[in-house]
């Protein structure tokens, strides 16, 4: 069976490409990527020479190359997670987002209906909901909340959920999409909450956290994120969505002060800065039906994932040191500089 996995080369798209050749080892994994600032090739190193690997370097909105890969491959399955992914980013340069999430979906969704596909899976996002006041708890989105997008990014991400919807009603598409709330874990591009605070917090620089800090996400670690796509691609109802979320909601200010104390640095590292432009407040998934049709659960609590995620950056310094002595250093002037 082959499964092509764009955006493989990124955060989610290679934790999925490992997990998916340990538990699949008789598979063929394609990976389609076209090394954006976010893709690196050397998080692909332990796959690059297995029989069952291959990487494939390009644009997802690229036509000619998708249906030629489509054409060759023939892939059984396909799983979008090739996209423009920064909120921030979306603020200073919508653009690129509405190419690569909106006309970049489009091109896989064509070869799917020229080429026929077993499964196209769109990974999308919580974030197309908008977001939940603090004062009320006992909200959560579910899959029939309506879309209500704050940033160019969620927007980007909403419409192409759009377009996945009218390929299932209008052609037939054997399509399914996925909601997931905020990943961390291992190979995380340094611009991420997480990662950003780990890495500063170890070079013992300040921890920037935007407005009153209050701001709540819901935090899944990237392997049951994973999980949740190979059942929804094995056993989800085609033209369905599933919320993934593990009801583990925390304030931001509170996740900093969690990764200080675990890399024992001071609180005074922290450096309250503007807040980002229609900042989310408050995200929280409602996992029932996911868990109630496909028996997904989290595997992972976050205090023990969170101490894998800053193992993994000690262990990996070479890694995200190549990255935030490149052309990041410009980014995260411009973003953070004076702010
Ligand atoms: P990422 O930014 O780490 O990786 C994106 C990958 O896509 C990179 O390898 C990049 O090179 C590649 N890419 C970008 N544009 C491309 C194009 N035009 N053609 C081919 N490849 C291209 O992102 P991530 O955090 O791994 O997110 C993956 C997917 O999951 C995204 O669709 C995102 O919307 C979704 N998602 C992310 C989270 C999260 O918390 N990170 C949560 C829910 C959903
Ligand atoms: O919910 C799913 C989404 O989670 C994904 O669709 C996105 O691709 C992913 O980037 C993430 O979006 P967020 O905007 O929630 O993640 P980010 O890591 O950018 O920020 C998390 C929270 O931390 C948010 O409230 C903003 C805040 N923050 C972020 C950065 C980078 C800070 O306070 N300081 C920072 O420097």
């Amino acid at each position: 069976m082959t499964i092509l996995v764009t955006g493989g080369a990124g955060f989610i798209g290679s934790n999925f490409i490992f997990y998916w050749l340990d538990k699949h080892p008789e598979d063929k994994v394609i990976c389609l990527d076209k090394l954006t600032y976010a893709g690196n090739l050397s998080t692909l190193r332990p796959v690059m020479d297995s029989p069952s690997f291959k990487f494939v370097k390009g644009d997802i909105c690229d036509k000619k190359l998708v249906f030629e890969l489509f054409k060759n491959e023939r892939p059984e399955y396909v799983v979008n997670f090739a996209a423009e992914s920064h909120v921030d980013r979306s603020i200073t340069g919508p653009e690129v987002f509405l190419q690569t999430n909106y006309m970049g979906t489009a091109t896989l969704l064509e070869a799917c209906r020229e080429f026929g596909v077993g499964r196209y899976h769109q990974v999308s996002t919580d974030e197309v909901y908008g977001d939940l006041p603090l004062d009320r708890p006992d909200l959560f989105f579910t899959e029939d909340s309506p879309l209500h997008t704050s940033s160019p990014y969620s927007a980007s991400k909403a419409a192409a959920d759009l377009l996945v919807q009218s390929y299932v009603r209008t052609f037939g598409a054997p399509a399914t999409i996925s909601r997931c709330s905020n990943n961390y874990g291992p190979y995380q591009f340094p611009e991420k909450f997480i990662p950003l605070m780990v890495i500063n917090a170890l070079n013992d620089e300040p921890l920037p956290v935007y407005g009153d800090g209050l701001n709540v996400r819901d935090w899944l670690f990237v392997e049951d994120h994973c999980r949740a796509i190979e059942l929804i691609l094995r056993g989800g109802r085609v033209g369905e969505i599933y919320n993934i979320g593990g009801h583990n909601e925390w304030r931001n200010i509170d996740v900093v002060r969690l990764v200080l104390q675990e890399l024992n640095r001071p609180e005074s590292l922290v450096q309250y800065v503007s807040d980002r432009k229609g900042h989310d407040r408050r995200y929280a998934i409602d996992p029932e039906k996911i868990r109630d049709e496909l028996g997904w659960l989290p595997q992972t609590g976050f205090e023990g994932g969170l101490k894998r995620t800053l193992r993994w950056y000690l262990d990996n310094r070479p890694w995200w040191r190549d990255i935030v002595s490149g052309e990041y250093r410009e980014y995260y002037q411009k973003m953070y500089g004076g702010r």
